[in-house]
């Protein structure tokens, strides 16, 4: 398995150079620093950042608060399991980062089934969080993680702001962990089950105290069913993120042959794959234009022209989700088509690439909500 034959063969030096200290936690502390560095535990001085190059195109990431990825192209929470099952047929150093499965703080059995079907250009899915809780996931995964290059980006769920924040505490400092993406399109148990993502106030109040709880590089996950992004990506980005990544799944549900009920047995699911990329398109263009930190694009991505159009609206980075489902070695190959492309167009760096397609002066701040007139 090639994950695991890295894991023995990395040298400590590759691993050094993956996550450089963050400005902010004090050296000494005896847990490391905050993404995972344990690895080099007596120096506390920051080292600067190593852009990784493929070939001659920089391709580096600056993602803030010390983390940089090696190249823009990340695979989304929920379609590579935590990395390690993959291991077989991608070469999981090659990607700019990993977001592992959704992690909450106790384990979670997930949703009845059915949870999958396939829907015209896309599918729904509602597996529900389906995970073991955190503690197992950190004894499982993170001494694996810790020896790869990859940066492994730790989605979180949880059903309170007491809920975000433990799972937050326990990944704190934990070699391998080089950061947190908030899944905040959960039920707020406190708020009769809204969920934070679609509220900003929800949505700064839970940033702000898993801010205040690690010191992890923090990308705040959008949801996409809101009448209008811009108020929430503002609100989340002065709660603390480091970074906004969008979109989550769309809310829909599938009707059951014979018509006499819901085809899912949670009746809900989250629609993903090319069906939602315009509606990605339109919330990163809008989330881009709101706020000062990078935000990563998700949603339908399935060749090189789609990570560039996410790039042109503001994107710094895309994941890839659903396409991974149908061939789990696309993400890889946009590393290397995005920096032929970069090469093509005689650019020595991915980023002339990015906001192309954004207004050259800023949009006025809109009372109306999404701009589009049906
Ligand atoms: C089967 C499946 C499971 C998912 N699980 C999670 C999850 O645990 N946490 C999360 O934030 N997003 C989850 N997502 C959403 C994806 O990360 C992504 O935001 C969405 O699918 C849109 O990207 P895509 O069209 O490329 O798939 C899941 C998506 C799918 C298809």
């Amino acid at each position: 398995m090639k994950a695991k034959r890295r894991a023995v063969t990395a040298s400590p030096r590759v691993a050094e150079q993956k996550y450089p200290t963050s400005p902010r936690r004090p050296s000494g502390t005896g847990r490391g620093n905050s993404t995972g560095a344990a690895i080099r535990p007596s120096s506390g001085r920051a080292d600067p950042p190593m852009p990784v190059r493929a070939g001659a195109v920089d391709l580096s990431v600056q993602l803030g608060r010390g983390l940089v990825l090696p190249n823009p192209i990340l695979v989304a929470s929920g379609t590579f399991g935590y990395g390690i099952e993959y291991g077989e047929v991608v070469d999981v150093d090659r990607l700019g980062g990993i977001c592992c499965k959704g992690t909450t703080l106790k384990a979670r059995v997930g949703n009845p089934t059915p949870r999958v079907t396939e829907t015209p250009a896309g599918m729904l899915n509602s597996i529900g969080l389906q995970n073991p809780g955190v503690d197992a996931v950190i004894a499982r995964y993170a001494e694996t993680w810790a020896t790869w290059i990859v940066p492994v980006l730790v989605n979180v769920a949880g059903e309170s702001v007491r809920d975000y924040v433990e799972v937050a505490r326990r990944l704190d400092g934990v070699p391998g962990v080089a950061g947190i993406e908030l899944n905040i399109s959960c039920p707020n148990v406190g708020a009769g089950g809204l969920q934070f993502a679609i509220d900003a106030g929800a949505a700064a109040e839970v940033t702000a105290a898993v801010r205040h709880a690690t010191d992890l590089p923090l990308l705040v996950k959008l949801s996409p069913n809101v009448a209008d992004i811009r108020p929430i990506a503002r609100a989340i980005a002065d709660a603390g993120a480091d970074a906004l990544t969008a979109i989550n799944t769309l809310s829909g549900i599938a009707i059951a042959p014979g018509r006499g009920r819901p085809l899912l047995g949670n009746i809900y699911g989250g629609l993903s794959g090319p069906a939602v990329k315009p509606v990605a398109l339109r919330v990163v263009y809008e989330a881009a234009q709101s706020v000062t930190i990078p935000v990563i694009a998700i949603g339908g991505v399935m060749e090189l022209a789609d990570v560039l159009d996410f790039l042109a609206v503001g994107a710094v980075a895309v994941q890839v989700g659903t396409a991974i489902f149908a061939d789990p070695t696309l993400p890889v190959r946009l590393v290397d088509e995005l920096a032929a492309e970069c090469g093509r167009r005689g650019l020595t760096s991915y980023r002339p690439l990015i906001g192309t397609a954004l207004p050259k002066k800023p949009a006025q701040p809109s009372s109306k909500g999404v701009e589009y007139r049906p």
